[in-house]
């Protein structure tokens, strides 16, 4: 059986934590890199990674990669490609982006139809067809260009892997879902532990944890490009995927995930998100001000996403709110806090230094990721109190 490389791209300062999902899933990792992750794999891997992974942005499979300094070489060498196992004669297929960083070749457009030009013509000769129709599946490219570089992959994927189906509803400033699920992998919360958001909005970190806690695949109510691909990979593979990830899932697992927020509405939505995604029954969703923020146990998690103050008024308010936030945080017996916000003051007013904070892009937003550690748990009791 035949093996693909593949490159999954990622948030910036995610790649160890989308390297861990991609070992856990039993495929070789080729290499790491800024924002993405390269491993290898069989067919069905298209399937099984665009699936369960909950921190790639998409799963892309890499055509080729290989050095280009003039337009001629980018074309020789697309066109020195065996595009016949990849594309079937009826395939649709169109570079999507093209991006180039610190390389000779720098015109996007160019690169695009220059790339998709050369396809063509190695087509014609394995096909021996001068034309071609182009109404079959969809076989979306992209090609990267660094320091001379070039990658050339398909997009397994089609919409970006943060899109899983169950948000429709958004509050104003959500975190996407992959950035919120690496956050909440990399710390050191699980299914056994409490956690709490009280700047929950439209529910985002509470539904990536119960579906973490519950084994619930991120891809499991949503379609991928790739499902089409019938010469690449048989239909077979992606409902061998599905009922690996049905027979996953903890039916009788038990949560305490918690999400609060000051606006009733945003609640209604963030609960209807919970019910679209699976989830409601694993999550309490509740209107209420983080001031209000208590519990009873002694350890537990607090990870949020407060407002960072986009606009004027909203600033003005952000020390007072962040300084609630560390009043209520300071009742909490022996929590961590992982607190995700643009907001440069928030140590400040929150009353303590972070034992940790990593820069993080929330799209084009750079925000920090403030890590207050509480202490460990004892370690023979299963769920603390
Ligand atoms: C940046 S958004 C959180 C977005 C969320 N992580 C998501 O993915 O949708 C901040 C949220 O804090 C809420 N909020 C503002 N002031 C609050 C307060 N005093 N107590 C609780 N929630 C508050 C807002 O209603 C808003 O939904």
């Amino acid at each position: 059986m035949s093996l693909y490389e593949f490159t999954a791209p990622c948030h910036f300062g995610m790649e160890a934590v989308l390297k861990r999902e991609i070992i856990n899933l039993g495929y070789d990792i080729v290499r790491v890199e800024d924002g993405r992750v390269t491993f290898r794999g069989e067919a069905s891997a298209i399937a099984r990674a665009n699936a369960f992974l909950r921190t790639a942005e998409r799963v892309l499979l890499s055509v080729a990669r290989f050095k280009a300094y003039t337009f001629d070489e980018l074309f020789e060498r697309t066109k020195a490609l065996p595009w016949a196992d990849y594309l079937p004669v009826d395939g649709k297929f169109w570079v999507k982006k093209a991006s180039t960083t610190k390389s000779k070749l720098f015109s996007s457009s160019d690169i695009q139809s220059i790339v998709k030009k050369a396809i063509v013509e190695k087509l014609k000769q394995s096909y021996h067809v001068d034309w071609f129709k182009e109404d079959g599946a969809a076989y979306p490219l992209r090609v990267f260009i660094f320091k001379d570089e070039v990658t050339i992959a398909l997009d397994t994927s089609g919409e970006s892997l943060h899109k899983r189906g169950y948000r429709k509803l958004i509050s104003k400033a959500p975190v996407s879902e992959t950035l919120a699920a690496a956050i909440l992998l990399l710390s050191p919360w699980n299914k056994d532990r409490i956690l709490v958001d009280p700047f929950c909005g439209s529910g985002t970190f509470p539904i990536e944890a119960a579906m973490i806690g519950a084994n619930i695949a991120p891809g499991m109510n949503r379609e991928f490009t790739a499902e089409a691909w019938t010469n690449i990979l048989p239909k077979k593979a992606w409902y061998e995927a599905i009922t690996e990830a049905n027979d996953a899932i903890r039916d009788d697992v038990e949560l305490d995930i918690q999400g609060y927020d000051i606006d009733g509405e945003v609640i209604k939505s963030a609960r209807q998100n919970a019910i679209d995604a699976g989830v409601d029954h694993l999550i309490h969703l509740q209107q209420r001000p983080v001031s209000a923020l208590s519990h009873p146990k002694k350890y537990g998690f607090v990870i949020t996403n407060p407002p960072y103050g986009e606009r004027l008024e909203e600033r003005e308010a952000l020390p007072a709110l962040y300084k609630e936030l560390g009043d209520a945080y300071s009742r909490l017996d022996a929590w961590s806090c992982f607190v995700l916000t643009s907001y440069d003051q928030a140590e400040k007013y929150i009353g303590r230094k972070a034992d940790k904070n990593r820069k993080i892009y929330n799209g084009m937003i750079k925000t920090y990721l403030y890590e207050f550690m509480g202490p460990r748990p004892p370690k023979r009791k299963k769920q603390e109190d």
